[in-house]
């Protein structure tokens, strides 16, 4: 699955504009500097796994990079917008082209994977209302069922959300977020709380985004082996600063073993 990059794709990804850079990304917490000014890029059409001890700061950099939190510092630019000028407006709207899969997946339980898919459209869509699937224009729901295709879940779209295992949820959010049509994807753990083999899946999944749709992705995982094999690049959080950067292909689970017994004893 984790095919690398051909090197025609890795030449043109090297030329192309990152999707990601920050310069100085800092955030302060009262007593507390969590990121102590960052500095990194991500090429497009990668997948980038961010690791880091308990409480390095992982989810505080993913929050900061779309404003979910404020940062204290720096510049942030993504998919070629300024993103810390961006006025709230502009922000909500560019906040649609990011797809974010959280731990938790707040799906509505009652309702139907279709419908919950067809949510997704609400952060791209103003207008009509598509809370309802029976007021969904066709067009809507021909795309959310798409959604659902593209993550192996067609024969299920009826099916009430909590009467599905929590490996088939996770994939019902991921369609939900693919209906805003996002170009770049933040994951925030979204193998935690899986077992071993449906957290494989989940991580599958993604990085099949990105190999074959060409989507980027930066992905927080716990699990150094999903680390390894899902990933390009694997940067690591350390004392609030990047204290990792290296190529997958360079990396093996003595490596970043090493690098968290460091962090720990730092
Ligand atoms: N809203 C907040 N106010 C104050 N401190 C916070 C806040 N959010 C996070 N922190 C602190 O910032 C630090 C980094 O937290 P963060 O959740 O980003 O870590 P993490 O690397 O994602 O950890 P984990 O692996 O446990 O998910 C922690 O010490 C945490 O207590
Ligand atoms: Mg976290």
């Amino acid at each position: 699955m984790n095919a690398p990059l051909s090197p025609r794709a890795l030449a043109s990804s090297a030329l192309a504009e990152p999707v990601l850079a920050v310069a100085g990304l800092a955030k302060d917490f009262p007593g507390r500097k969590v990121l102590g000014g960052l500095d990194f890029a991500l090429a497009p059409g990668q997948a980038t796994a961010l690791i880091g001890a308990n409480g390095s700061g992982k989810s505080t950099l993913l929050r900061c990079l779309v404003r979910l939190i404020e940062p204290s510092a720096g510049e942030i630019r993504m998919l070629g917008r300024d993103v810390r000028a961006l006025p709230p407006r502009l922000l909500r709207r560019f906040r649609a082209e990011v797809g974010i899969v959280w731990q938790r997946h707040n799906l509505v339980p009652r309702l139907s994977a279709l419908s919950n898919v067809i949510h997704g459209v609400q952060a791209r869509m103003s207008g009509p209302r598509v809370w309802v699937q029976s007021l969904a224009p066709a067009a809507v729901r021909d795309e959310a069922m798409e959604c659902l295709v593209r993550v192996g879940l067609a024969d299920r779209a009826l099916v009430r959300v909590d009467s599905l295992s929590g490996g088939q949820q996770q994939r019902v959010a991921i369609a939900r977020m693919l209906m805003q049509r996002p170009a770049f994807i933040l994951a925030d753990e979204p193998d935690a709380s899986l077992d071993p083999q449906t957290g494989e899946e989940v991580m599958s999944l993604l990085l099949g985004l990105v190999r074959q749709e060409g989507l980027s992705l930066l992905v927080i995982s716990h699990r150094l082996e999903h680390t390894l094999r899902f990933s390009d690049r694997i940067l690591g959080l350390a004392d609030g600063q990047i204290a990792l950067d290296l190529a997958t292909r360079d990396a093996n689970a003595a490596s970043l073993r090493q690098f968290f017994d460091h962090a720990d004893a730092a």
